[in-house]
């Protein structure tokens, strides 16, 4: 009987792009998905955007768009990514759908009406400019422990104290640049601790990762608080059902996405919903995710789907973080790579294939080392897998391009063929990075058949044509098993080999039998290898430029910022422009909420500038010139209508204006006092 089984890749926020963090786990959840396929089991994938939230709310004000219009932009941005890296989700919705809304109003009703909803006071930093809540993240202020300036609401990033935004020293509003005020208002709480017992039981099936058993009874252990669901208006989500002016949290409708995908997919397929989902249910879920949200996805998840009268998940299956080149990934540092820009330099299967060859069934961080990436693509994918193939194609073709009836080591087939339970067995416990040496190995045995009987030697011997063409047929099989093995991650080379070979690949167990006797088509190179200069090139341009088109991507270094954004310089050579020219110009006082050094550049501060209840986030070559303390408060010129520039650092939203001469100095230019922040400059 083939499984039902149905898994989950986290869903990623709708303010973003995808990064490595993400495809990582895609790649991870699509390699076992197509390998259960194999297995003839009926598996799918469903994914979806995380639309709503407070993030999502003001890039889009920020932009002056609509959420609406936000999301459906980084949607298709996201889908394009994962399609590009061959992620085969049966459905990638999003969390803001009539579905969603439809199964987060039911679940709700149903904890409601079970007792485990309850409503309390809390007290929250709410900017009175902008009108809003704030979230703990949107504060700003001086530690309260060290005293560092410019820390977020809930930690320190100099000691690593952790508290709550009114105990930060003069706190600014990250929206409006005005200091918060603090306000009650009532919110919804689920009441996690009613599901102790059964979530206690729950954590007890299946097989658990013994470092998640072990912080979940750490967590158990610390007690199971409320969870505070709500949140006030304004904020883009859903509206809590008779409570107006409250919406569920993010996290409440983010996880019932996975269900708010998969019922569309039903709608889609005519597949029955209540078969994965009802309390009695013989299909088996499993939620790839990271470490950083286990708590959600082991203890809220599964008691908001008990409470809500749905069976709790098969199991949570959690990985580690992705580290590149050793360290965190960092935007100043150049390590926070994203999908795109991968994809505009190189192929998909290159990072699947490592990222397979790093990932195991723990929580272990993994590294991904530009070095070792392309060494190991290099010599796994091109100088041993696709190198048995090319060695041996050529021959058949000439020898009439048939493969032979038999086999001349039908015993070496069989220790390949025989290998499928063991590597099976692997890839069912995610152990990928396993499976991948065994099959290296095997890749080494293949081409050691090969370089053994010489087929080129042999070929020049017309007497023994049939001997080449055996010990090719031996050597194309040898091939056909591992890409059968290696199918799950290389999907798009696992197609055009099933070309080569007249054979779909896609049955894990066809593998048993040799291919005997049929026509080959026609060889075309499966992969070519990387060029360690391009590949270098993920990292250590300083700007990214904001639209490169695919494939024209290389050029290592763009102009670095501080010659172009950050000074208005004495023209050596001044044109001319006419009053429509500077009419063009929208020059704005503005004023200086902070100033912090940009980490990674010499020459850079990041500027937040307050344009009179806009922000801006400007990125200016003033580091040499100005400390960042000497700056927060002061009243500046901004150049307010630069188109946004994409650098390595993030978005810069405009210029500000400094005096320059002959020498090293730069001179920030000022309004006279009185001017407010938001005048123009006329
Ligand atoms: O951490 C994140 O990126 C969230 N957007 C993941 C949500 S996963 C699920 F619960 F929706
Ligand atoms: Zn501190």
């Amino acid at each position: 009987m083939p499984r039902k089984i149905l898994v989950t890749s986290a869903l990623p926020y709708a303010n973003g792009p995808l990064h490595f963090g993400h495809l990582l786990e895609a790649v991870q959840t699509d390699i076992w998905a197509r390998f259960q396929r194999m297995q003839g089991n009926d598996c799918l994938y469903v994914c979806a955007e995380d639309a709503h939230g407070t993030p999502v709310m003001i890039k889009a004000q920020a932009e002056g768009i609509t959420p609406e219009a936000l999301i459906a932009r980084i949607t298709e941005e996201h889908r394009r990514d994962y399609r590009e890296f061959l992620i085969g989700h049966d459905q990638f919705h999003t969390t803001h759908s009539i579905e969603n809304r439809e199964i987060t109003n039911l679940l709700y009703e149903r904890v409601r009406a079970g007792g485990h909803i309850t409503t309390r006071s809390v007290r929250q930093a709410y900017d009175e400019k902008a009108g809003m809540f704030l979230p703990d993240r949107y504060v700003k202020g001086g530690c309260p422990r060290c005293g560092t300036p410019d820390q977020y609401g809930d930690s320190c990033e100099s000691c690593g104290a952790t508290y709550s935004p009114a105990d930060l020293k003069n706190p600014i509003s990250m929206v409006s640049g005005t200091p918060p005020v603090w306000r009650e208002s009532e919110h919804y709480f689920f009441r996690l601790g009613h599901f102790a017992a059964v979530l206690q039981q729950w954590l007890q099936t299946g097989a658990r990762q013994p470092q998640v058993r072990a912080k979940l009874a750490e967590w158990f252990e610390a007690g199971l608080n409320d969870w505070d669901i709500s949140r006030d208006k304004p904020y883009f989500g859903f509206e809590i059902p008779g409570a107006p002016g409250k919406y569920f949290y993010v996290w409440f409708d983010a996880p019932i996405g996975y269900l708010g995908s998969f019922r569309a997919l039903c709608n889609e397929r005519g597949l029955d919903f209540d078969e994965y989902w009802n309390p009695q249910s013989h299909a088996e879920v499993y939620h790839f995710i990271g470490k950083d949200i286990s708590y959600f996805h082991n203890l809220f998840w599964p008691a908001v789907l008990h409470g809500g009268g749905m069976r709790m998940p098969t199991g949570v299956f959690v990985h580690g973080f992705l580290t590149v080149n050793g360290g965190k990934m960092s935007k100043s540092r150049g390590t926070f790579i994203t999908a795109r820009r991968y994809l505009d330099l190189l192929p998909p299967e290159p990072l699947r294939y490592y990222f397979a060859g790093k990932l195991g069934a723990g929580i272990d961080d993994m590294d991904l080392n530009l070095d070792d990436f392309v060494a190991r693509v290099n010599s796994d994918l091109v100088g041993k897998l696709v190198n048995i193939a090319s060695r041996c194609a050529g021959f058949i073709a000439r020898g009439g391009g048939r493969l032979a009836d038999a086999l001349p080591d039908a015993v070496l087939y069989a220790e390949f063929a025989n290998k499928r339970d063991e590597l099976a067995r692997q890839f069912e416990a995610r152990e990928f990075s396993s499976a991948i040496r065994e099959i290296m190995l095997l890749a080494d045995r293949a081409n050691q058949y090969v370089d053994a009987h010489k087929p080129w030697a042999l070929a020049k011997d017309p007497a023994r044509s049939a001997e080449v063409l055996a010990v090719c047929t031996q050597g194309v099989n040898l091939f056909r098993v591992l890409m059968t093995y290696l199918a799950p991650v290389l999907p798009q080379m696992a197609c055009n080999a099933a070309k080569f070979l007249g054979d779909p690949l896609s049955d894990w167990n066809a593998v048993v039998k040799p291919l005997l006797g049929t026509p080959l088509g026609t060889y075309e190179p499966l992969a070519t290898r990387l060029d360690p200069k391009v590949v270098a090139t993920l990292i250590d341009s300083e700007e990214v430029p904001a639209a490169a088109p695919p494939g024209k991507a290389t050029t290592p270094k763009a102009p670095a910022i501080a010659a172009s954004a950050a000074a208005v310089t004495a023209a050596a050579t001044p044109t001319t422009i006419d009053i429509k020219d500077f009419a063009k110009l929208d020059l704005r006082i503005a004023r200086v909420i902070a100033a912090t050094q940009v980490e990674g550049s010499d020459k850079l501060l990041q500027l937040t500038l307050d344009l009179g209840g806009t922000q801006r986030n400007v990125f200016s070559g003033i580091s040499g010139a100005y400390q960042p303390d000497q700056l927060v408060g002061r009243h500046v010129l901004m150049v307010a209508n630069l188109a946004p520039r994409k650098m390595r650092f993030g978005v810069s939203e405009g210029m500000v204006l400094c005096a320059s001469g002959a020498g090293p100095g730069l001179f920030l230019l000022s309004p006279d006092s009185g001017a407010e922040a938001g005048m123009s400059v006329t």
